[in-house]
């Protein structure tokens, strides 16, 4: 199975079979986490797994469980240096593992953090000049669940998407990609991807928070970063399934009020 298959299959799972996944299995996956697809290479992020997540949880007294209702047998820290292209780089990189674990039917969630990071100390030592800015859960599914293709996901339609245009006027591989992206998880649901369609390239934006917003929501408003980045990753999964010879980059795009650019969906050099 491929990472496009596992947007379609994936949803965030949040209680997990009581077994873990193998040793080799977890070897595995700390290698892939060493040979990720990065956007931007100048940006300082990083994941460190937990192999025992259980004795993490009960550790930090549940506050994951409090926050989240999370429990799972395994957690990945996700770290990045402070910036908004740190937060976004992380999504990036490390949804692009998501995938790859829901395409083997492997369950995960992305947890927004809600405990400090000397609470980690035991665990993990985080890379000078970063700190911990989301986890991801993973871990075997239940007993008799799997990873089925989602039909109709709970996500607004693709219009909604779309800051200029209609929808009937995108070509068939366009509108399956906007689909790829709508799919991807965010913070509480809140899908706060922008798209501007111009001749075959796709831009993707973030609806931007006011300033007062920004200061009074300041972890919401890093985790819609992240979101921005898993979109990211969204689009180039879709591009690469839909069309031939495309990549996401920096390009030169529109400018828009309220709206914040990451990067496009454009064709190769
Ligand atoms: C950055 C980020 C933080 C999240 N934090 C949490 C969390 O703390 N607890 C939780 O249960 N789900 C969390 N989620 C999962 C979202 O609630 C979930 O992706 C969204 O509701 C869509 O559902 P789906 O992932 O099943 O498609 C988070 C997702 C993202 C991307």
């Amino acid at each position: 199975m491929n990472l496009y298959q596992g947007i379609k299959r994936r949803r965030s799972i949040r209680k997990y079979a009581n077994e873990e996944l193998s040793l080799t299995r977890l070897d595995e996956l700390e290698k892939e986490l060493e040979s990720v697809r990065k956007f931007d290479s100048e940006v300082s992020v990083g994941a460190r797994l937990i192999r025992d997540g259980r004795a993490l949880q009960e550790d930090i007294s549940g506050i994951i469980a409090d926050y989240g209702k999370v429990e799972a047998p395994h957690y990945l820290v996700l770290t990045s240096e402070d910036t908004e292209d740190g937060y976004v780089e992380l999504g990036y990189r490390y949804e692009f593992v998501v995938l790859a674990l829901a395409a083997q039917g492997i369950g995960t969630c992305w947890i927004g953090k809600g405990f400090s990071d000397e609470q980690l100390d035991r665990y993990v030592q985080l890379p000078p000049g970063q700190k911990c800015v989301t986890l991801i859960a993973l871990g075997p599914l239940p007993d008799g669940e799997e990873l089925d293709e989602i039909g109709d996901p709970k996500r607004k339609e693709i219009g909604h998407f779309l800051v200029n245009g209609d929808p009937g006027n995108l070509n068939e591989a366009t509108r399956e990609i906007i689909d790829c992206l709508r799919r991807a998880p965010s913070a509480l649901n809140g899908q706060p991807w922008r798209v501007i369609v111009e001749e075959g390239t796709v831009h993707l934006y973030l609806r931007a928070r006011n300033k007062v917003t920004k200061m009074v929501l300041k972890s919401l408003n890093q985790l819609n970063r992240v979101d921005a980045g898993i979109g990211l990753c969204h689009l180039e999964v879709g591009g690469n399934h839909f069309q031939e010879a495309v990549e996401t980059r920096k390009v030169t795009h529109p400018e828009r009020r309220g709206l914040s650019y990451i990067g496009s969906l454009t064709d190769r050099d």
